[in-house]
């Protein structure tokens, strides 16, 4: 696992092509031009931009030259609030080997230790079972259901909303 940089475009490209059918369900809509090496050069470049403005810690997982998996903290707020959405997903031929687990700690103790947060927040829709027990044993509650909460797979779906308390600092 480490930092998102600007060569990773034509693997990730590689593998949300490889991954396209076992990331559907809980992905939103992708324009063709998503699985296209320019369309990834792209939205890499916008997530390093974002990166270097403070709203985003975007890495990624490899095997190799290839891409297996990413996580990226997104709307990341600080003031007050000290937050930040968490995404992820995991190569289809690489799951049920701990990877996402041992990814989400490392974002967590990031997201504390050099990022300055408060609390990490995740969304898993109602059936994906596999991303709630990875949110779970990183130390994710509940925190309720949000009906229709995310655009995903040509749906409004509702999803269970997690959230992780890494401290209880004063902020600063
Ligand atoms: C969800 C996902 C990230 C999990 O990745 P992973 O590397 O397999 O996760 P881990 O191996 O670290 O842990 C998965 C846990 O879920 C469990 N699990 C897997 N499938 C499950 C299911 N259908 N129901 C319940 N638990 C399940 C595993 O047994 C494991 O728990 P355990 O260690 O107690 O046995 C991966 O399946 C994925 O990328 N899915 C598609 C994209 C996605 O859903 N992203 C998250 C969106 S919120």
């Amino acid at each position: 696992m480490r930092p998102l940089a600007e060569e990773d475009a034509g693997g990730l490209c590689r593998a949300y092509m490889r991954n396209r059918e076992h990331l559907r369900p809980w992905e939103p809509r992708r324009p063709e031009s998503f699985y296209t090496d320019r369309g990834q050069a792209e939205r890499v470049r916008g997530q390093l931009e974002e990166r270097a403005a403070g709203g985003m810690v975007p890495w990624v997982l490899t095997r190799g030259r290839e891409v297996v998996g990413a996580v990226t903290l997104s709307d990341v707020v600080l003031g007050p609030f000290r937050s930040a959405h968490l995404g992820y997903w995991i190569d289809a031929e690489c799951v049920g080997r701990g990877l996402a687990v041992a990814a989400v700690r490392v974002a967590c103790r990031v997201a504390d230790e050099q990022v300055g947060l408060h609390r990490i927040e995740a969304g898993t829709m109602i059936a994906n079972q596999a991303s709630q027990r990875v949110l779970a044993k990183c130390g994710f509650d509940v925190i309720g259901t949000a009906p229709q909460y995310l655009h995903i797979d040509g749906e409004w779906r509702d999803h269970v909303l997690f959230q992780r308390i890494l401290h209880r600092r004063p902020p600063g």
